[in-house]
């Protein structure tokens, strides 16, 4: 692919309930598919050669879903680790996992030590899973780490600057995304990286999820390449 690359893409991977609705099958088969779609994204990243992608796999309000549901993305997450941890580790993609990962039950904190454990040396992608995250309790976070270092006295409140705040996030080592990109045709943010995207190009596309391709990714990418990043100032000439 030609042209300026985003070096950092992210994914609010959105629409698998419709997908599998559509089809008058349960929720959770359109989950198991959405991992395709994965599988899409990662080769079609590594194919252009954007360096960081960015999948936004499961958001602090998903546990109010019904337990089924829940049990059945901790399924899919753990199939995903088990199954990919070989071919990611091989292909040079190092995962991360970012989120409340605490909260996750044993068996899957125990699939995301490994995928990130075998993928640490990858260094061709950096693939960041977002999972039980939340931009505004991770901002709550931040503010209340910031108060109890400054209450602690190891921290000045005049030395609070974006620098400061932004590694006091989950994702303070995240850079901002270049372009994000939303499945399902959903025009919203769902509480996703709030801070990273003050300035980030958006793209939502209508297809579902799990019948994500990296033709798709490269359709936004080239979108991408037509817009004007300004970021508050003027357009030179
Ligand atoms: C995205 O698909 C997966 C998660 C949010 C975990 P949805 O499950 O939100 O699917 P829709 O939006 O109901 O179609
Ligand atoms: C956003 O999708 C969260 C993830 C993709 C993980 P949701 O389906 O949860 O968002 P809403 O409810 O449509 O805003
Ligand atoms: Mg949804």
């Amino acid at each position: 692919m030609t042209g300026h690359l985003p070096r950092h893409v992210a994914v609010i991977m959105d629409g698998n309930g419709r997908w599998a609705g559509q089809r008058n099958l349960p929720r959770r088969v359109g989950h198991w598919e959405g991992m395709k779609a994965v599988r899409e994204a990662v080769e079609g990243a590594l194919e252009t050669g954007v360096g960081i992608l960015t999948l936004y796999a499961f958001s602090t309000q998903n546990w109010s879903r019904p337990a089924e549901e829940i049990e059945a993305l901790m399924g899919v997450l753990q199939s995903f680790a088990e199954r990919e941890r070989r071919n990611l580790a091989r292909e040079g993609v190092r995962v991360r996992v970012l989120g409340e990962v605490e909260r996750l039950d044993a068996p899957s904190r125990d699939a995301v030590r490994r995928i990130v454990e075998a993928t640490r040396d990858g260094d061709a992608l950096l693939l960041n899973l977002m999972i039980s995250y939340g931009a505004r309790e991770e901002i709550v976070g931040a503010a209340r780490a910031l108060a109890e270092a400054a209450r602690a006295g190891l921290l000045e409140t005049d030395s609070i600057d974006e620098g400061t705040f932004r590694s006091a996030l989950l994702t303070g080592s995240v850079p901002d995304p270049d372009l994000l990109i939303r499945t399902s045709g959903e025009m919203r943010i769902s509480n996703f990286m709030l801070w990273h995207l003050a300035y980030t190009e958006l793209y939502v596309t209508p297809v579902l999820w799990p019948d994500f391709t990296r033709d798709d990714l490269f359709a936004a990418i080239l979108d991408y390449q037509r817009r004007e990043r300004r970021f508050g100032r003027v357009t030179a000439g």
